[in-house]
């Protein structure tokens, strides 16, 4: 074996599957159903035909200017990267060395552990309860980093600002809140940036802004972690159409705002049909629903709508394997998965 015994150990992260074919309903990677808005596809085309021959702002500045303005923070406390993906590697690398703790509650985006893995760290896996609330056993843990995914990803649920604030209280290393889908949140944790030393924002252009083909995220924290955290990125890792459509979105949030509010409505409506139907669906502040299936169970259903082209996410794991996350589409293609739910949970009852 040539390569590293951590990397020839761990199991690969398997993403959602992105389908070559024609004629999906795609509800199974929380992609936002509507395209970006209009002024950055223009923006992209100009850049197109611009200077791709040369090489991007190594920090891209004009959106760390656009986030600071909008945040009311400073240029200092950003660092933009390749998708949040690219903030989770950059921020694990900094600060986890081998064997040393990577805490989450759990299920959860199951990143964390492959970026745990890849570092030689221990992953410390704390159950959430029930009802999804912070899990006791989260707080004053002695890991290097926590990951809290809030909304968290499959459940769509959240915990208040205060329940973060007092976890971050709690810990001596870095809590990192990724807020991937906070835009479709009641509340989120930008306002605590800065205030606590080792409390950091992560945040994506992929679910609100529909820029998830384009890979743009950030991290918004202390100006001196942001500092540690450039140095261990890769030079150039925004590239310049990314760059362009990120700064011209912000400059569109409005565009954004509404499209968010289209998919809450979307959400309402989802999580009351499927409810009707005998799933129970958890609330969900994300812009997708976690629900457990009735008859004939998660995994039939799953496998029966993949039949019918219509993907949504199913894990066939313990903490799980009960369960179906469906992204919020646009109202014809939920009528559409509603309307096959239907007819599989009439079909197992008459069973
Ligand atoms: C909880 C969570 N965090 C981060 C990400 C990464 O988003 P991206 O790399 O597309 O910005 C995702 C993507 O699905 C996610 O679900």
């Amino acid at each position: 074996m040539f390569v590293r015994p951590n990397i020839a150990g761990m199991q690969p992260y398997i993403p959602g599957e992105q389908p070559s074919g024609s004629g999906f309903v795609k509800l199974n990677t929380n992609e936002n159903p509507y395209p970006p808005s209009p002024r950055v596809v223009r923006a992209l085309l100009a850049e197109a035909w611009g200077a791709l021959n040369l090489y991007p702002d190594p920090m891209a500045d004009a959106v760390r200017d656009r986030l600071a303005k909008r945040f009311g923070l400073k240029r200092e406390n950003f660092l933009i990267g390749n998708g949040g993906d690219d903030i989770l590697t950059i921020v694990t690398r900094c600060l986890v060395d081998e064997h040393d703790r990577v805490a989450c509650p759990v299920p959860t985006y199951i990143l964390y552990r492959t970026m745990a893995d890849l570092q030689g760290g221990e992953i410390i896996e704390v159950p959430f309860g029930e009802d999804f609330s912070l899990p006791e056993g989260l707080f004053g843990n002695e890991a290097r980093v926590t990951f809290l995914a809030n909304p968290n990803s499959p459940s769509g649920t959240a915990a208040s600002v205060s329940e973060v604030k007092r976890l971050a209280e709690s810990l001596d290393g870095v809590l990192v809140v990724d807020e991937a889908y906070a835009d479709f949140a009641e509340e989120n944790c930008m306002d605590l940036v800065g205030t606590l030393a080792n409390l950091c924002v992560l945040r994506s252009f992929s679910k609100s802004f529909s820029l998830a083909g384009l890979r743009i995220g950030y991290l918004a924290g202390p100006a001196d972690f942001v500092a540690e955290c450039l140095k261990a990125k890769d030079s150039y890792n925004v590239n310049r159409l990314s760059i362009v459509a990120a700064a011209t979105a912000l400059d569109d949030y409005d565009y954004m705002l509404s499209n968010v509010e289209q998919i809450r409505q979307t959400r309402r409506f989802l999580a009351d049909s499927l409810d009707a139907l005998g799933f129970k669906t958890l609330p969900s502040q994300a812009n997708f629903v976690w629900t457990r299936a009735p008859a004939p169970g998660a995994k039939a259903i799953y496998e029966d709508l993949k039949g019918r082209k219509i993907l949504v996410r199913f894990w066939d794991s313990p903490l799980m394997n009960e369960f179906l996350r469906i992204s919020v589409g646009k109202r014809d293609e939920i009528d559409l998965l509603l309307g096959v739910l239907g007819k599989i949970t009439e079909a197992a009852g008459d069973d």
